[in-house]
């Protein structure tokens, strides 16, 4: 909407800049003006009532050109390659891995030279978990950041940072980073002004002087680490203050009622976006916005400030896409995307942690009735944004999905959600699993799971009991969960370690800095020995290196299978099978995971309920024809196995 104050003021703060408006900053510009209204209002919706709000607008506007000016001339072709091709992030030629630098081989100096192995793998796309300054022993992994702009020196520079980006930029290659923008360390530096007791950084953060807030507060949050860290608040003895701390005691809260903290994030946001980053991953965004009286998650003003964010980066960093990592209720998850007037105008890129849910608990079950019975809040995804799919990752696995999609499925949801916490800790006789429950909540007995793929499908236990058969259904399990995150749209997101076959590794027992968070039982080092094994033919390594490799080039190969909301689920009629249709112009892809132990039949009938009835089918997985059948017939589906099949002439 036209705004004469508003673009006026605009257009001069851009002069000002010495911007060339009608030449090469012309694009930048014309994006800007497009979106100052909205930025307006999102920023009123916030902060309308802000005694500094017109400062502090001014202060964003200026942030925004800042960005621009700083933008690398690389970084603006390659925006303006991006842009041309529209949501790029969709495309079926991306796969990702996320991965501890550290971890995985060393420290980001060593990081250029591994790319071949990712590269071989097919992985064009990687997520380096955090590698910013965060203090060791109180670290949560990398997300509690003592400074934004200094890469730890555990992992190494800024420039090795750049150093590797660089490389990927020539190697046609996506980096995703992440923005931890709810919390600080408490070793932060605006932490440690509020610690001295300067009023200006305590007001970045929820200080109050006594417990009469945060006991109200208290009531209606949920706790994120009951185990390890009960409650959302800690007291601070330097200034005698309680300062809310949803997740660890460490990790403080920031306060987005101040428009200040908005800015200075904001600032940290371009500051990624002109190292070149493709894709930033938002961590934790459910938790930005607090209000009492609430569970301070999802609450309508993160969405606002999320929007906002969206709408500043597509104005100067427009290549870079938002990833919100919101692992909440389905329903919840959704709403990331945008809603209303910003329908797929908010992050482009959720995480589709209930789907990754329901493939476990399918996998525990043999029964896919849930993951059916889930699909139809899922399929609302809005056109144009997509998923990062995912089979495992650094974190926990939260059975996040609805008791009104187990009771559909005629579970009892409490038995049901107790079932599944028994057999992936291992404990169900009827168990291969080997992992662990997480974060217990001893009021609710609420628990999430951790443990490795490998460990999580049986590989572990089987390997320890020398049983070649477990061993082969525990591979075949892997490979079967791993083509479900590939197939079913979206960015898959492999997890490092997985595509080798670690298992659990306790070792963090020993140190003090992590024995506290069973989360690091599947953040496994990774030994090069092992992992030339995946070069050696008949190892387990091997079967699932190569098998990964091989989803990943189909993936690549079979263009349908890009995110334009081209799903469509099929009713197998067999319990144990899960089976949807990509299809796209006159292409279509039937994808078809048998969960269960048995071999599974399938009617063609089912394959005759949408559209134009097929004749004859590629199995891309299997390398081979199939003709349709009559409805008396049937496909047969090996013991957790698949089919990818397409329709050929
Ligand atoms: C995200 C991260 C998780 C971390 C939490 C707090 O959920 O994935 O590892 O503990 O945020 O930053």
């Amino acid at each position: 909407m036209y705004n004469y104050t508003l673009h006026n003021h605009i257009h001069l703060s851009c002069k000002q800049h010495g911007l060339d408006l009608n030449g090469k900053d012309n694009l930048f510009y014309t994006r800007l003006i497009a979106n100052t209204a909205a930025i307006r209002e999102l920023y009123e919706e916030v902060y309308g009532k802000h005694p500094q709000k017109e400062i502090l607008f001014d202060g964003l506007i200026e942030t925004i050109i800042k960005a621009h000016k700083e933008r690398p001339t690389a970084l603006l072709k390659q925006d303006n390659k991006k842009e041309e091709k529209g949501n790029w992030f969709l495309s079926n030629e991306i796969t990702g891995m996320s991965l501890y630098v550290d971890r995985f081989c060393g420290g980001l100096k060593n990081m250029p030279a591994k790319l071949s192995y990712l590269n071989n793998l097919g992985v064009n796309f990687l997520h380096l978990m955090p590698v910013f300054q965060s203090p060791e022993g109180e670290s949560d992994g990398g997300y509690a950041v003592s400074d934004f702009r200094k890469v730890d020196e555990r992992f190494g520079t800024l420039e090795d940072l750049q150093a590797l980006q660089k490389k990927m930029l020539a190697e046609n290659m996506y980096l995703m980073i992440d923005i931890v923008l709810n919390h600080t360390s408490h070793l932060h530096e605006w932490a440690m002004k509020a610690k001295q007791g300067d009023p200006v950084y305590q007001d970045y953060f929820y200080m109050y002087d006594d417990r009469t807030l945060p006991d109200q507060f208290d009531q209606n949050m949920p706790e994120i680490f009951p185990e390890s860290s009960p409650g959302s608040f800690t007291y601070v003895p330097e200034c005698k203050k309680w300062v809310m701390t949803v997740f660890h005691h460490y990790q403080w809260d920031l306060n987005y009622a101040n428009p200040a903290v908005f800015n200075a994030m904001l600032d940290t946001v371009f500051f990624y976006a002109n190292l070149g980053i493709d894709i930033l991953r938002i961590d934790a965004p459910a938790f930005i916005w607090k209000q009492l009286g609430t569970s301070c998650q999802n609450l309508p003003q993160a969405h606002t400030l999320l929007r906002l964010i969206k709408q500043c980066v597509q104005v100067a960093s427009p290549g870079m896409a938002l990833l919100g990592e919101a692992i909440v209720a389905p329903k919840e998850i959704m709403k990331y995307f945008g809603t209303g007037n910003y329908t797929g105008r908010e992050c482009d890129v959720a995480y589709n942690a209930t789907q990754m849910a329901l493939q476990w608990d399918a996998l525990a079950t043999s029964d896919t009735r849930v993951m059916l019975a889930a699909q139809y809040d899922l399929l609302q995804k809005p056109f144009g944004s997509t998923w990062l799919t995912y089979t495992r990752c650094h974190d926990d696995i939260g059975l996040g999905f609805e008791d009104s999609s187990i009771t559909a499925a005629g579970f009892n949801a409490y038995e049901h959600r107790k079932f599944l916490k028994e057999y992936y800790s291992g404990v169900h006789p009827s168990s291969p699993a080997k992992g662990a429950l997480f974060s217990i909540n001893p009021k609710t007995q609420d628990a999430r799971i951790s443990g490795s793929l490998a460990s999580l499908c049986g590989l572990e236990k089987a390997l320890e009991q020398n049983d070649p058969l477990e061993i082969e259904l525990s591979v075949r399990k892997i490979i079967m969960m791993q083509a479900q995150t590939c197939f079913i749209g979206g960015i898959p997101m492999l997890f490092y370690g997985d595509e080798a076959a670690y298992t659990n590794d306790y070792s963090y027992l020993n140190d003090p800095g992590k024995s506290y968070d069973n989360r690091w039982m599947h953040r496994p080092v990774i030994d090069w020995v092992k992992n030339q094994r995946t070069e050696v033919k008949g190892t387990i390594e091997e079967k699932i290196f190569s098998a990964t490799q091989k989803l990943i080039s189909l993936r690549k190969k079979i263009s349908v299978i890009a995110d334009r909301k081209n799903l469509t689920w099929l009713t197998p009629h067999n319990i144990h099978v899960a089976g949807f249709l990509r299809a796209w112009d006159n292409k279509k892809v039937y994808c078809l995971f048998n969960y269960s132990r048995k071999a599974a039949y399938i009617t063609w009938y089912s394959f005759k309920e949408h559209g134009a009835v097929p004749v004859k089918l590629y199995d891309h997985w299997n390398d081979q024809r199939v003709t349709v059948g009559s409805d008396y017939e049937y496909l047969i589906i090996e013991p957790y196995s698949f089919c990818i099949l397409e329709v050929v002439d």
